[in-house]
């Protein structure tokens, strides 16, 4: 009986032995490891290592890339041009070849630009727009579709809320007068809603004028750089030089839906060479064409 209780002594004696022995272990195990992570020879993972910093310069890669077939290998950014109104020049946009194309296309078709009326809804002839201009077919071909396709990516903004994409072309002395982009009127408004955003892209450099001007932004207007080569008309607001390939977004509407009037843009007058330009407008719900 107390042999018997001795050897059941013995065995858990040597059980808790055990048993120390790998505490033991495991603290001098967990010692090591302290030690090599304070002198940085081992490292724990992190959450960094799954989810690495976003890289922008990857980002913009990424995007370049997505034009595909037209797209030629020239660096894309995109800057700030104002809050007030809400403005971005993404630059490289479109490809030399791309702007090129949609001049060609749309050099048969272009007649003297009008005006909407706001009464009748019907287009008039106007002295405030002295281009002439065209309307695209809103995905009418794999060119028209992959640059209707970077607008929505650009804007955030579905394509179904875009207009057809309108080409314009001023000679020297064409203009067009300051104005906003949304309506104040029930009936431009029927189909999809106010226009939000505009997108202006430029199919070409122009030797000088041209520019496109916020007169009404809330920006110290000779701040930008390249203040010394813009026009008379140009220095009347914050202006940006076209250029072919580049691509300007503003907005009408502020983030709140309301009407934003620090959107009052123009087209100033060409003074030497010729303007090439194409517009979409984004509305608000789909835009029926
Ligand atoms: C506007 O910008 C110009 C050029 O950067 C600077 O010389 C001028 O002082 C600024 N004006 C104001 C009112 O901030």
């Amino acid at each position: 009986m107390a042999k018997g209780k001795h050897a059941h002594n013995r065995t858990q004696g040597k059980k808790w032995s055990t048993f120390s022995l790998f505490l033991w272990t495991l603290f001098f195990l967990t010692l090591i490891l302290v030690v090599l992570l304070a002198f940085g020879i081992v490292y724990l993972p992190t959450t960094e290592d799954d989810f690495p910093a976003v890289d922008l310069a990857a980002f913009r890669r990424k995007t370049s890339q997505s034009g595909e077939s037209m797209m030629e290998k020239t660096e894309q950014w995109t800057e700030i041009l104002s809050w007030e109104p809400r403005a971005f020049i993404y630059h490289n946009f479109l490809s030399k070849e791309e702007c090129e194309y949609l001049i060609e296309l749309a050099k048969p078709y272009m007649v003297k630009s009008s005006v909407v009326d706001s009464k009748t809804g019907k287009s008039t002839e106007s002295r405030v727009r002295t281009s002439s201009g065209m309307f695209l077919k809103r995905g009418g071909d794999k060119v028209v579709q992959d640059i209707e396709k970077r607008i929505a990516d650009f804007t955030f903004i579905p394509v179904e809320n875009g207009e057809g994409l309108q080409i314009l072309h001023y000679e020297v002395g064409q203009k067009y007068e300051p104005h906003y982009d949304y309506f104040i009127d029930e009936f431009n408004t029927k189909n999809g809603g106010q226009r939000i955003a505009t997108v202006l892209m430029y199919l070409s450099d122009v030797e000088e004028g041209g520019e496109t001007v916020f007169p009404a932004a809330n920006a110290n207007f000779s701040s930008v750089p390249w203040w010394n080569d813009l026009s008379q008309c140009a220095r009347k607001g914050l202006s940006v030089k076209p250029k072919m390939g580049d691509a300007l977004l503003f907005w009408s509407m502020r983030p709140d839906a309301t009407l934003d009037p620090s959107s009052l843009h123009g087209g100033c007058p060409v003074i030497k060479g010729n303007k090439w330009s194409s517009t979409k407008w984004m509305h608000l719900h789909e835009y029926k064409v």
